[in-house]
């Protein structure tokens, strides 16, 4: 059965303090969520998240690792080292990472085989930028991100993988794509992974919609069948707004018709 996952990605904000106030606000908010809350926060406060959110129902993930194993790589930060400090999951390939910091889709596929070495649940972030969409490249492109970024992957190691859906054209600008956008790529992004793998396959892996999500859309976002969730930066910095999108896609109990006497 594929999970709804709620994500936040903090990026480059947020002191270690910040993180505590913002967790101390956060956890009683969100108690009760049904689908799998991940925080990826900066290195340098993973440790101090994992240990204010034991017992609570989400975990922390890094937001990138390097693709390898270890040695002369200043600044860098390997998949043991996170696991080393509680982290269960990572962001890997975000469009960011693509484009300020040159990652390119072979190396986005040598980061996911190190994310799954060290059993961290990886969230895949792929997506078009505007001129690919306006020039009917999405199709083109999101095949080459997702058939690179998994090669070599056997299908029992995609139960580790979660697809974030984040149109680089959304990312921070206010602007989301129609629904029927979201719907028809995350529908293409599946059968991306059943001309891999096979459909039964595809069926089991979430895919998430990332780019501008805020407390207001995250509810039709919710509707939109296919999708299992969010990647949200920007709004996910204020706890409150965070637990209003994590509360749109709890499942809701259906309520029980009273019994009628015959
Ligand atoms: P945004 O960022 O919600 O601020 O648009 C999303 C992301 O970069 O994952």
């Amino acid at each position: 059965m594929r999970k709804k996952y709620v994500i936040a990605n903090f990026k480059m904000n947020k002191t270690d303090e910040e993180i505590k106030n913002y967790l101390s606000t956060l956890i009683p908010i969100v108690v009760s969520a049904t689908s799998q809350i991940v925080l990826a926060v900066p290195f340098v406060s993973i440790k101090t998240s994992v240990e204010k959110v034991k017992g609570s129902n989400i975990l922390i993930a890094g937001q990138n690792l390097n693709e390898n194993e270890f040695g002369t790589f200043t600044g860098e930060v390997n998949g043991e080292m996170l696991v080393g400090v509680g982290a269960e999951s990572v962001v890997v390939g975000h469009s960011e990472r693509r484009n300020k910091f040159n990652e390119t889709n072979e190396i986005v596929n040598k980061k996911i085989f190190k994310a799954l070495k060290n059993s961290l649940i990886c969230v895949f972030c792929v997506g078009e930028t505007l001129y690919e969409r306006k020039n009917q490249l999405t199709a083109q492109v999101l095949q080459q991100q997702i058939s690179i970024g998994l090669k070599g992957l056997y299908a029992n190691e995609l139960n580790h993988i979660v697809i974030a859906y984040e149109p680089v054209w959304a990312i921070g600008t206010g602007t989301i794509p129609m629904d029927i956008e979201i719907l028809e790529t995350v529908k293409l992004i599946r059968s991306i992974l059943t001309d891999m793998y096979d459909a039964k396959i595809a069926n089991e892996v979430s895919v998430l919609y990332g780019g501008s999500v805020n407390e207001s859309n995250c509810k039709k976002i919710a509707k939109l069948s296919g999708v299992d969730g969010v990647l949200v930066g920007g709004v996910s910095l204020v706890p409150e707004k965070f637990g209003q999108i994590i509360s749109a896609f709890d499942i809701k109990e259906k309520k029980k018709l009273p019994i009628e006497k015959v």
